[in-house]
């Protein structure tokens, strides 16, 4: 089937790798259209050696889409999603909007792809960009050895939180190299340039940041295990793209290094660098435009029984946004795409 495409969101960080991963994987499509805010419609979009203008975002516009791939805010996509699959469309969500309600599958295709098999809302769910790698990187580990526990610290790129974010960083950049000062952060909680903000989403009641509750709860829900220990402290670092994580993962069973190297290499969407003497080692400079998560530094948590600590870098605006939701329509059009309701 040759679906008939909207890309929303399109002028943003997301969107705009969204239409560079449907152009690379070829995805069969009869139409495609590009939607955006009031701000961008109009303009202009070149894709595929066509020229296209972005559409304003409105009811209307999902008559007759087959798939939407939206990354919008929340607030829209609260809006817009359910009227997007009231028209027909099926939407692959990149908001946090619908990730936890329990209608909504929430998917990683390398991970739980048969969530696919029921869509009430017609709506699809990606996880959060740090959740993604993630769960790539333990569900294999998880099948050998089962998971009792996992830390994880993240240290986030600053495309992590829009294209504006990153437009922020480059001016403080800027500046500084001209007049020796950073201007005030009105995008990222404080200065980013020449910092780390362990800080940049406000914290709950209990002093964990939506972003780390993002990472328990979605993991929780994606492996299929409610009660699995997770301790998160996410860190936004001055890095344009690419999310890296250090995690120290406890195990019910016995698993060594080589053991996970071993079924690491084996698993999709993984490509271990994992060098003993450190010189080759996942590096966000280097694993920027790359589809896959790496993982290195695979090696024994003395302080516990069966304990493992590892460094995982992905792409987030691919794997951890971007190519997720493409590789789930993919999954869909080998499945045949049901019909939203
Ligand atoms: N960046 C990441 O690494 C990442 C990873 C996973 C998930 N996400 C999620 O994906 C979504 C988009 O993130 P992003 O980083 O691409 O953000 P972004 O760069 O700020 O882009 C947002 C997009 O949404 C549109 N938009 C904003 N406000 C709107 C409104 N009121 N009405 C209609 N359209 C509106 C924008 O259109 P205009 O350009 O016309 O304003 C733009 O196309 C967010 O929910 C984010 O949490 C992001």
């Amino acid at each position: 089937m040759r679906p008939n495409l909207a890309i929303v969101g399109a002028t943003g960080a997301v969107g705009e790798i969204m239409r560079q991963v449907v152009a690379e994987r070829k995805i069969p499509f009869t139409s495609i259209k590009f939607l955006a805010s009031e701000k961008s419609a109009g303009k202009p979009i070149s894709f595929l050696g066509k020229e296209y203008r972005v559409e304003l975002i409105r009811p209307e516009a999902f008559i007759g889409v087959d798939i939407a791939l939206s990354s919008t805010p929340a607030s829209v996509s609260k809006e817009i999603s359910p009227m997007a699959a009231a028209k027909g469309a099926i939407v692959i969500d990149n908001s946090s909007a619908w990730r936890m309600d329990p209608d909504v599958p929430l998917v990683v295709p390398e991970v739980n792809a048969h969530a696919l098999r029921s869509i009430p809302k017609g709506i699809i769910a990606n996880p959060n960009c740090s959740t993604i790698q993630m769960v790539v990187a333990l569900q294999p580990l998880h099948a050998f050895a089962k998971i009792k526990r996992v830390v994880v610290s993240t240290y986030q790129a600053s495309s992590g939180k829009g294209a504006k974010a990153v437009q922020e960083l480059e001016s403080q950049i800027k500046e500084y190299s001209r007049s020796g000062t950073i201007p005030q952060a009105t995008v990222h909680a404080d200065r980013l340039f020449g910092n780390v903000l362990p800080h940049d989403w406000k914290p709950g009641e209990d002093g964990y940041s939506e972003e780390e509750w993002k990472m328990i709860l979605e993991t929780r829900k994606i492996m299929g295990v409610p009660d699995l220990q997770i301790c998160p402290t996410t860190v936004r670092v001055p890095v344009r793209v690419c999310h890296s994580e250090s995690l120290v993962v406890e195990f019910y069973s016995p698993i060594s290094p080589a053991q996970a190297k071993e079924i690491l290499i084996k698993s999709p969407g993984i490509i271990v660098q994992d060098d003993p003497h450190g010189k080759n080692v996942p590096l966000a400079l280097d694993c920027e435009g790359k589809d896959e998560v790496f993982v290195g530094r695979i090696r024994t948590d003395p302080t516990v029984q069966h304990g493992l600590a590892l460094w995982v870098v992905a792409d987030n605006l691919r794997k951890g946004a971007a190519t997720n939701a493409v590789q789930i329509a993919q999954e869909l059009l080998r499945m045949g795409i049901p019909k939203a309701k």
